[in-house]
């Protein structure tokens, strides 16, 4: 997959490093509380597997698959539920582990979901944040990395469902888009 990339922007050990911290402070917020992470799948599980492993609390682990894109780069605006949660969050604290917010329109439909079905509270990680995310009006608690407005790969972040598995976050070459 070497060839593909262009520039690695976040290694794999700065990853871990800043995934490390946020799950201290979820571990700090979350004391006493009995947090329902929720995962949007597929880009979060990449994430949502080694933030977990940082934390010291315990959690429960629970899926939704939405989708707002077809295999290109823009996000249609369009989310339907593929996969929906197993159990009821009805006075539960949530916290959706998010890979990445671009435009914000998916989590933002996520979130007025999940506060439609009586969660006690409804939070979000993300590892990765974009500057298109600062337009859409979502209050997010946690992030890894704010970055700048270019199309990553890696970590559980795909392309045409292709680099989800690379250790590291990084930009495509031209030719990906291309050929
Ligand atoms: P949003 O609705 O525009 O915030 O898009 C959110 C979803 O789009 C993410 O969960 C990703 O699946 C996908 N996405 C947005 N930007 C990127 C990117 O740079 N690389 C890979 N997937 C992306
Ligand atoms: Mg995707």
């Amino acid at each position: 997959m070497g060839k593909d990339l262009e520039r690695v922007l976040l290694t794999e050990a700065q990853i871990q490093i800043r995934l490390a911290e946020l799950a201290a402070s979820i571990d700090q917020d979350y004391a006493e509380r009995d947090p329902l992470l929720v995962g949007v799948l597929k880009g979060a599980v990449v994430v949502m597997a080694d933030l977990t492993r940082h934390l010291h609390l315990p959690v429960e682990v629970d899926w939704m698959a939405v989708s707002s894109y077809g295999s290109g780069t823009k996000s249609s605006g369009v989310v339907r539920i593929l996969k929906d949660l197993d159990r009821d969050i009805t006075g539960r604290d949530v916290l959706v582990v998010e890979d990445i917010i671009d435009s914000g329109l998916t989590l933002s439909w996520l979130l007025t979901n999940l506060r439609s079905r009586g969660a006690a509270t409804v939070e979000v990680c993300t590892l990765l944040r974009k500057p298109t995310a600062a337009k859409v009006d979502v209050d997010v608690r946690y992030v890894g990395f704010d970055i700048e407005n270019e199309f990553v790969v890696g970590y559980g972040l795909d392309y045409a469902e292709r680099f989800r598995n690379l250790r590291d976050v990084g930009t495509l070459a031209s030719h990906v888009y291309t050929s």
